[in-house]
């Protein structure tokens, strides 16, 4: 291993934009398709990671959805995110901020508290023997209708204990924030958190939306933003987080090239940066591969993935305490690089 991807490999870090279902690797796939003896519209393994070639987001969203169908019972969804967190600790994320996607299951019959249960136990487990630090996020799907997004929302809390707080994702031109203006102000009324997918495909004013129609704390993506010097300005002075993924980005082709991938603009304009995987059994790699990728693209120093590490941290829903205590632990790797 060269001396920056040790570096990288060793640095303390959270995530905070990985969607579970998007962790679902094509043999664990196949393994839960085995359990329920349904067969997948794929001859092997590697024909099913031969079709992950995207033109746009909706083309990813097609397979997601599909590949998801197999998890049924509470075991499946606990068999998937121990996956995931078995590989997030052997890249030192020692804390991760999870998306999932209820609606996506209920709609097929599967019950909340069947997902919820499942993730849940996994990430108690992960606590205690993989000492990884965790938090859940529900996200709306912004394809279906904000009637839809309410009655997700009266599910999550009912589990109130396990879901810190609320994102928005899925297809996201023609689905704008400002259609989820009352669920959003419900859920912070609840007092849960609130972030959204905003500015991936669609324009900068998806993020004005996520910011003044929601009242989000962090942008998931948030890549259009840089089209709009008013909007970084906005971000940078509010301190507003955009959660980047920069391999998604790449496949999905929100970019055509690393090179030209925004985060290093953004962050030397003062704003808030973290790299994430987002679906990373779709993407081609978790964090450290984003971290990689985006390094020698951009040439970031030792100092900036730092930063950005450090930020992963501060702009967690973690409190005050544990954020001071995981960023010591951040700086003295870095000093010792
Ligand atoms: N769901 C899973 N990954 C997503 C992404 N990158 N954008 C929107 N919705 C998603
Ligand atoms: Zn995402």
């Amino acid at each position: 291993m060269g001396d920056m991807a040790a570096f990288i490999q060793g640095l303390p870090k959270a995530e905070l934009h990985v969607h579970i279902e998007g962790t679902f690797e094509p043999a664990l796939m196949f393994e839960i398709a085995g359990r329920h003896g349904v067969t997948l519209p794929y001859a092997s393994v590697a024909d099913l990671a031969a079709a992950y070639e995207f033109g746009n987001l909706q083309e990813f969203l097609d397979l997601y959805y599909q590949g998801m169908n197999v998890l049924i019972a509470e075991q499946d969804f606990y068999d998937l995110t121990w996956a995931y967190l078995q590989r997030a600790r052997a890249q030192n994320v020692l804390h991760t901020e999870i998306f999932f996607d209820p609606q996506a299951h209920t709609a097929r019959g599967v019950a909340f508290t069947t997902v919820v249960d499942g993730i849940s136990r996994a990430l108690d487990d992960g606590r205690e023997t993989l000492g990884i630090s965790s938090r859940l996020i529900m996200c709306f799907l912004r394809d279906k209708s904000a009637a839809e997004a309410d009655a997700a929302l009266d599910q999550a809390l009912d589990h109130r204990d396990r879901i810190i707080g609320v994102g928005l994702d899925s297809a996201e031109i023609g689905h704008p924030p400002a259609k989820f203006r009352d669920v959003f102000a419900r859920a912070r009324a609840a007092g849960l958190r609130t972030v959204a997918h905003a500015g991936e495909e669609a324009p900068a004013d998806y993020v004005w939306q996520a910011l003044d129609d929601l009242g989000v704390e962090r942008i998931d993506h948030g890549n259009r933003a840089l089209d709009d010097d008013a909007l970084v300005e906005r971000l940078a002075r509010d301190g507003i987080a955009l959660t980047m993924c920069p391999l998604s980005n790449l496949r999905l082709r929100v970019i055509d090239d690393m090179r030209r991938h925004p985060l290093r603009a953004l962050m030397e304009r003062g704003v808030r940066v973290t790299i994430n995987s987002d679906d990373p059994a779709y993407f081609g790699g978790y964090v450290n591969e984003n971290f990689r990728a985006v390094q020698e693209a951009l040439s970031l120093s030792k100092a900036e993935l730092a930063a950005i590490a450090r930020t992963s941290f501060t702009a967690s829903f973690l409190d005050q305490a544990d954020k001071d205590a995981f960023v010591a632990r951040l700086d003295a790797h870095a000093a010792s690089a």
